[in-house]
């Protein structure tokens, strides 16, 4: 029997209970109880060993590292919808987050092309100047591979752990997403 097709979050930060994954939680709740499946990944649970530009993907069609990455691309391909929540970090995203897509260059293009995902961004300055970057970078990305983007939620001003949690209109703004994202799927 084929997989369910599922909503997959894939949280890029490092703290549980923190904002992207509040945030990210809020979205899957949301989502699951307009008859989504719903599943998660936590990064920083993963071993991601980062690209070292030997190549060998282009030749071979796999990666000489052995480590967790192919078990997260095995959950994105059998999601219907991904998205993606990094924390801005010097003004980019996470590393882990950066590792990760670092080796999308070994993955073969099909898995990308017109994939659902939205996006998450918390930050802890407030104003679109801290995260612009990173929603720069990431839609840059998708244009580039055929992800159909389907919104943003930027959480700027949140520096504390898990404060989005008291912010209604965020709260609110993740739950619009779910909904959309299950009409979806
Ligand atoms: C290493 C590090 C670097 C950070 N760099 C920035 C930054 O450049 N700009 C910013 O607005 N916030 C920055 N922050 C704050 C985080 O973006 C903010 O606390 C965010 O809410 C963290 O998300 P999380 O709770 O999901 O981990 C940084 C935090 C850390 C730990």
């Amino acid at each position: 029997m084929p997989a369910m097709k599922n909503i997959l979050g894939i949280i890029a930060s490092p703290r549980k209970g923190g904002n992207t994954d509040s945030l990210i939680r809020e979205i899957l709740k949301s989502a699951n109880e307009y008859g989504s499946g719903i599943d998660k990944v936590y990064l920083y649970d993963y071993a991601i060993t980062p690209c070292n530009a030997c190549n060998s993907c282009k030749e071979t069609k796999n990666c000489i590292h052995d480590d967790d990455f192919e078990k997260i691309i095995e959950k994105m391909k059998n999601s219907s919808v991904w998205i993606i929540g990094t924390p801005v970090y010097w003004w980019g995203p996470s590393a882990q987050l950066k590792a990760f897509i670092d080796r999308w260059y070994g993955v073969e293009r099909a898995v990308f092309r017109d994939q659902l995902c939205a996006l998450v961004i918390p930050s802890g300055g407030s104003g679109r100047s801290y995260s612009r970057h990173v929603v720069g970078m990431l839609e840059d990305i998708f244009s580039y591979l055929g992800i159909k983007h389907q919104g943003t939620i930027l959480a700027s001003g949140h520096g504390s752990r898990g404060s989005v949690l008291r912010d209604e209109q965020l709260m609110s703004e993740a739950r619009d997403l779910g909904k959309q994202l299950a009409g979806l799927v």
